[in-house]
């Protein structure tokens, strides 16, 4: 059933959201990351191909950080050799270190993200680094990536919640932010990467950090908070959402998070909103659907779910 015989009600606007929304699709580096079985290349590239054929104009692709921290993307190198890049899209890639913008370069990427943790026991688990060691790692990164024309994300993890310390202090997450935003990042992206927020600490780290136009959010949905959470931020003045077809998804070193918000999930709510993002939304269902059938599971999106 595609989404027109499933009965989408009127297009019902509300003032005080953005006119258009950037979709940040991360499903292919978040979702395949955290899968146990390794995706082949050749089924992470037509993935790629099959999100940017339903419209999507970012996708993050991949990650340079050690292919023993996180073997499921162990191919980046060559995931990016088979790639074709289609005009109009973006395919940006995580990167930790020097040694990771090396590799990256080398493939020919454009757009880097960094990603830092709020957190002392996340820096640690994550990235072998202190909370404040971490920025020394990132310095050389940035810098050169900027040097060589690269446009660079940064991403800070865990802004709400902690496994291992519990709730995050808001000042503290202000504090990584506005530290990587001085490295030189052009974007921030807030990541809750367990799942646990709740739309009134959305609104209120937005507030607190003041000027919201180079902020992002990334909800993860272990306790199906990701869509309000993200409609709070939108009310907020945010205008470019991460999400992951079909809601794939985990960060391997912090068990508790589950799967992003489903871009399909995202794309319905937007719909019904009037808000423009560019998607197909039955060709991306049909992707996901796809992909379910690869990792031999079904999505955990519910409009995926609805539609197939
Ligand atoms: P380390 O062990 O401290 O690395 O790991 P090191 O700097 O000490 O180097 C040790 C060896 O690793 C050296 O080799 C390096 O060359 C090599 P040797 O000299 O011993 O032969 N090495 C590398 N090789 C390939 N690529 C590299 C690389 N770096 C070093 N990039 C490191 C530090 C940062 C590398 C490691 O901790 C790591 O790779 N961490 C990545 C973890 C990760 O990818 N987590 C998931 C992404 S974050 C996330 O999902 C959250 C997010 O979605 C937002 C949210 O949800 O909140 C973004
Ligand atoms: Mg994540």
């Amino acid at each position: 059933m595609g989404a027109r015989e499933a009965g989408l009600p009127d297009v019902v606007s509300s003032s005080d959201l953005p006119a258009e929304v950037t979709i940040w699709e991360v499903g292919a580096r978040d979702g395949l990351q955290n899968e146990s079985a390794v995706v082949p290349v050749a089924v992470k590239l037509e993935f790629l191909d099959r999100l940017a054929a339903s419209g999507l104009s970012v996708l993050e692709a991949t990650s340079f950080v050690h292919p023993k921290w996180v073997p499921q993307l162990a191919d980046a190198a060559e995931l990016l050799d088979g790639l074709e890049r289609r005009p109009g899209v973006i395919y940006p890639v995580l990167v930790p270190n020097e040694r990771g913008l090396d590799r990256a370069l080398e493939a020919g990427v454009t757009h880097i993200a960094i990603f830092a943790s709020a957190t002392e026991t996340f820096a640690s688990r994550n990235l072998n680094r202190t909370l404040d060691s971490q920025f020394e790692m990132f310095e050389p990164v940035v810098s050169r990536a900027r040097a060589a024309g690269l446009d660079v994300r940064g991403y800070v993890s865990m802004c709400f919640g902690d496994p291992w310390e519990g709730a995050v202090p808001r000042s503290q997450v202000v504090a990584v932010g506005r530290r990587l935003l001085d490295l030189g990042c052009s974007q921030l992206s807030l990541g809750d990467t367990i799942g646990v927020a709740t739309p009134g600490q959305v609104e209120a780290l937005l507030h607190d950090f003041g000027d919201v136009s180079a902020l992002a959010v990334h909800f993860h949905d272990t306790y199906g908070q990701a869509l309000s959470n993200t409609l709070a931020a939108l009310r907020c003045g945010v205008t470019t959402v991460d999400s992951s077809a079909g809601g794939l998804g985990g960060c391997p070193y912090a068990e508790s998070a589950t799967g992003n918000l489903a871009t399909e999930d995202l794309v319905w709510m937007l719909d019904g909103l009037g808000v423009k993002h560019g998607v197909d939304l039955d060709k991306l269902v049909e992707t996901s659907a796809w992909m379910a059938g690869q990792l031999g599971r079904p999505s955990p999106s519910r409009v995926v779910r609805a539609l197939t």
